[in-house]
């Protein structure tokens, strides 16, 4: 049974037309928020089928475009939300791209690319809501973040040095905002069944190995992901800010 903890609360999902982002979206929605989902343009049909979904199981969600890493768009996108919906009650940073190279063949757009997107981005939307949380002494953050950002694998240095920068980020921020009421915490995830996850294993081979890394012995899909999320945004997290919680079946310990 699912929770109704998001009742007169809304929030705001960016990468949400799929993967983990649209899972957590049908979460929020199914505890009651109103729900604003972001993604690019380019993933409009996507986004048109999570709003007709989650409308039709009797639950609230919008669509909201923009480029993350876009300074402008965001700060119009946010402003979209605010007047469309008074206020917004929860941010989730989980807009992400990941791409596999080896160092010496990391182009400098591509390293910026990654930094633009999950470390900028996160930043940027974060930025645009911070007056907005603090005028009303209330907000949630939580930032998605990745297990490859406490270790990294091979192949992955850009994306994984992008996700350590968001777990310093929320740490730094959870100081400096505590006292305005807004909390701020970040998920990391180990190796989910994804668009993205998916580059982890390519064949039945690297599948095995993905699975035996975990302690539990399988991948994990966007479900395993939400429930984290829905706890750092309720009422039984007050007290809980500023951490980076793995839900990786068991990979890594710290
Ligand atoms: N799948 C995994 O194994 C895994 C592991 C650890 C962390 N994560 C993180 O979880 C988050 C979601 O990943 P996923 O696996 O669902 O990936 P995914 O590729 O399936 O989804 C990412 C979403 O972000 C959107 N997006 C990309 N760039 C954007 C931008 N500039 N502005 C707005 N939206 C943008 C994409 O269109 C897509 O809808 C990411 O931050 C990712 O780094 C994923």
């Amino acid at each position: 049974m699912i929770p109704r903890r998001g009742e007169n609360h809304t929030a705001l999902v960016t990468g949400a037309s799929r993967g983990i982002g649209r899972a957590i979206a049908e979460r929020l929605a199914a505890e009651g928020y109103r729900v604003f989902a972001n993604d690019l343009e380019r993933q409009a049909s996507e986004l048109a089928d999570l709003v007709a979904e989650i409308t039709k199981s009797g639950g609230r969600c919008e669509a909201v475009y923009c480029d993350v890493s876009n300074p402008r768009s965001v700060e119009d996108m946010v402003h979209g939300c605010l007047v469309a919906a008074g206020s917004i009650d929860l941010l989730v940073n989980n807009a992400g791209v990941l791409s596999v190279h080896p160092v010496a063949e990391i182009e400098p757009d591509e390293w910026d690319r990654m930094f633009d997107v999950n470390t900028k981005g996160t930043f940027l939307v974060t930025k645009a809501l911070l007056g907005h949380f603090r005028g009303r002494k209330a907000g949630r953050i939580v930032n998605i973040a990745s297990i490859g950002g406490k270790r990294g694998g091979p192949g992955q240095s850009h994306y994984c040095a992008s996700k350590a920068a968001v777990i310093n980020f929320t740490q730094v921020l959870a100081m400096e905002i505590a006292r305005d009421g807004v909390t701020v915490n970040a998920v990391c995830p180990g190796i989910i069944d994804t668009d993205m996850g998916r580059n982890n294993y390519r064949n039945e081979e690297s599948l095995r190995q993905v699975k035996e890394k975990t302690a539990m012995g399988r991948l994990g899909y966007p479900a395993d992901v939400v429930g984290a999320v829905a706890f750092f945004a309720s009422d039984d997290a007050a007290f809980i800010t500023g951490q980076s919680l793995n839900v990786d079946g068991g990979i890594i310990f710290h």
